[in-house]
C-alpha cells in the first residue's frame, strides 16, 4: 500500500555545469570506471550494473503503471558533464594505469587513448606504514597538516582549471592497515590538532577525506579503511553540509552473501558454516597479501552474516556459525578473481545440506558502476541539502557507515527498498510499503 510521505519534495538544485570527479587512487577500479564512462559516451558500451543508468522505479500504485528510469525521475548529472581527476603514488596516466590493470580489452583502451592519456594523477599523500606492500615515489612531502593544505590547493586548482560547478570525491586507493578509533578521531578539534601534531593515528585516506569534507565536497570511501568513519569527520560533514558514505564496495563474494543469506533466513534454514576463499592477482590482491591490510578487509567481510542472520534472535539456527574468509594473492589470475564458497546449511529436523558456489567474477567490472552511482547520488544528495552519513547508499557497501549506536542493514533487498524510498521521499512521491490492501478492499 502506498503510504503518504511526510514531506513535500525537497528543494533540489538543478545539476547545471560540469561535475568534477576526484579519485584518490587511479588504479584498477578508478580507471575501469573512467574508461567505462568515456566508452559509454562514445557508444562503445552499455552501463550494465549501474542503478542510476539502467534501473526503473515504481511510483504510486501498481495499477498506475508509472515506472520511469531513475535517471529520468531524479535530477542527476549527465555523463557528458563529468570531468575526471585524481591522485596516485605512481606517475602513470589513466591509459597506462588501465593497461597495467589489465581489466579492459586493449582494443577498447586504444579507442579511448586520447582521453585517458590526458588524465594524469596529482602527487599522492602516502605513507608506507599504512600500505606496506606498495612503494610509490610520486608523493607529496610535509607533515599531515601541510599535506591536507596541499590537497585542498589541488582541489581548488582542479576546479578552476576544469571550470567545474561542483565536485565529488571517491576514495579508490588501496586498503590501509587495520586501525581502531583513538581520541584523535573523537572530535574535529582533536583531529585538526592531530593533523598539526602529525599524529600517526591519522592515515592518508583520512587526510583526503578531511580535505574533501572541509571543502564541502561529497565523499565516499570505496575501501574498508576507517577513513571517514570517525566521529571527527562525521562532525565536520554536518558543519560543512557535506554528504558522506562508506565503506568498502559490495562487489563479488560479499554481494552474493548478502543475496543468499537473507534468503536462508527468510525460509528459516539454519547455517552451520560458510567458508569463502578467493584467488586474485591484481594490485589490490598484492596489498591484501599484507596481514595488516588483510585484517581491515577481513573485518569488513566477516560482519555481514552476523547482522543479516541475527544469531541473538535465532540462536538455534545461527548461533554457531563457523565463518571463514581467505584471500590469496595469485598473480596469473589478475583482476579476474575466482571465489569458492562452501555453505553448510540445515533444514527440517536438522538434516544437513550443502551449497557450493564458484564465482568467476571480474572485480573492477563489478565495482565501476558502483563508483558511477556513488558519484551521481552523492552529488544529488548535496544539491538536495542532505549532509552527514547517507545510509540510503548502504546498498553499495560491505560495511555500511551508520550513525553511532545504529546497527547497519546488510540485506541487499532491504537496502534497495531504502534507496528507492529515499528517492521517492526526495521527490515528494508516496513511499511504497508493499502492503497492497487497497487492491483487495475496494
Ligand atoms: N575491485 C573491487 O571489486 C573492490 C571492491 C571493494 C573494495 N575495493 C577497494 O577499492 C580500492 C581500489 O581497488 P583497486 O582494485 O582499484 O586497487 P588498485 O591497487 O588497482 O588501485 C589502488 C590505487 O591506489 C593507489 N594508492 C594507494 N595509496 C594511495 C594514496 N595514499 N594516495 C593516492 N593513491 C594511492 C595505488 O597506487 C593504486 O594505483 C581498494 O581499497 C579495494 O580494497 C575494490
Amino acid at each position: 500500500m502506498a503510504e503518504k510521505s511526510k514531506t513535500k519534495n525537497l528543494e533540489i538544485e538543478k545539476p547545471e555545469g560540469k561535475l568534477g570527479v576526484l579519485l584518490p587512487g587511479l588504479g584498477a577500479v578508478a580507471t575501469t570506471f573512467i574508461a567505462g564512462v568515456i566508452a559509454i559516451k562514445k557508444g562503445l558500451g552499455k552501463p550494465f550494473g549501474s542503478i542510476t543508468q539502467m534501473q526503473t522505479i515504481r511510483l504510486g500504485k501498481r495499477t498506475e503503471k508509472r515506472t520511469p528510469k531513475i535517471k529520468d525521475f531524479v535530477p542527476l548529472a549527465d555523463l557528458n558533464e563529468l570531468v575526471f581527476g585524481g591522485w596516485d603514488i605512481f606517475k602513470d596516466d589513466c591509459y597506462q594505469s588501465a593497461k597495467k590493470a589489465g581489466v579492459l580489452d586493449i582494443n577498447l583502451l586504444e579507442k579511448l587513448k586520447p582521453e585517458l592519456k590526458k588524465i594524469k594523477p596529482m602527487r599522492g599523500v602516502f605513507n608506507r606504514d599504512y600500505v606496506r606492500n606498495l612503494d610509490g615515489d610520486f608523493i607529496k612531502w610535509g607533515n599531515r597538516w601541510e599535506m591536507a593544505k596541499k590537497l585542498i590547493e589541488d582541489i581548488k586548482n582542479f576546479k578552476k582549471k576544469n571550470k567545474c560547478q561542483r565536485l565529488v570525491m571517491i576514495w579508490c586507493g588501496s586498503t590501509e592497515v587495520y586501525m581502531e578509533r583513538k581520541a584523535v578521531h573523537n572530535s574535529i578539534k582533536n583531529f585538526e590538532e592531530g593533523l598539526k601534531k602529525d599524529s600517526k593515528f591519522i592515515s592518508p585516506s583520512m587526510i583526503y577525506a578531511y580535505a574533501a569534507i572541509k571543502e564541502g565536497i561529497p565523499f565516499a570511501n570505496a575501501s574498508p579503511n576507517l577513513c571517514c568513519d570517525i566521529p571527527a569527520l562525521v562532525e565536520l560533514s554536518k558543519i560543512t553540509k557535506t554528504p558522506i558514505a562508506g565503506k568498502d564496495m559490495k562487489t563479488g563474494q560479499t554481494l552474493l552473501k548478502t543475496i543468499i543469506a537473507p534468503g536462508l533466513k527468510a525460509r528459516m534454514l539454519g547455517l552451520r558454516g560458510w567458508f569463502s576463499t578467493n584467488i586474485l592477482g591484481n594490485r589490490d590482491g598484492l596489498v591484501l597479501d599484507d596481514p595488516g591490510s588483510f585484517k581491515t578487509k577481513e573485518k569488513s567481510k566477516l560482519s555481514v552474516l552476523e547482522y543479516i542472520l541475527q544469531p541473538h534472535l535465532y540462536p538455534e539456527l545461527y548461533g554457531e556459525i563457523d565463518h571463514k574468509v581467505r584471500i590469496n594473492y595469485y598473480l596469473p589470475r589478475g583482476d579476474n578473481k575466482e571465489a569458492w564458497d562452501n555453505i553448510d546449511i540445515f533444514g527440517w529436523l536438522g538434516y544437513p545440506m550443502q551449497m557450493k558456489i564458484n564465482f568467476l567474477c571480474r572485480d573492477s567490472i563489478l565495482a565501476a558502476p558502483i563508483v558511477l552511482d556513488l558519484v551521481l547520488f552523492l552529488d544529488l544528495a548535496k544539491r538536495a541539502g542532505l549532509s552527514g552519513i547517507q545510509e540510503w547508499l548502504s546498498f553499495y557497501f560491505k560495511s555500511p557507515q551508520t550513525v553511532k549506536g545504529l546497527y547497519p542493514e546488510h540485506d541487499l533487498f532491504i537496502q534497495l527498498t531504502k534507496l528507492k524510498n529515499t528517492l521517492r521521499w526526495m521527490m515528494g512521491e508516496e513511499l511504497i510499503t508493499h502492503l497492497g490492501r487497497e487492491y483487495y478492499d475496494a
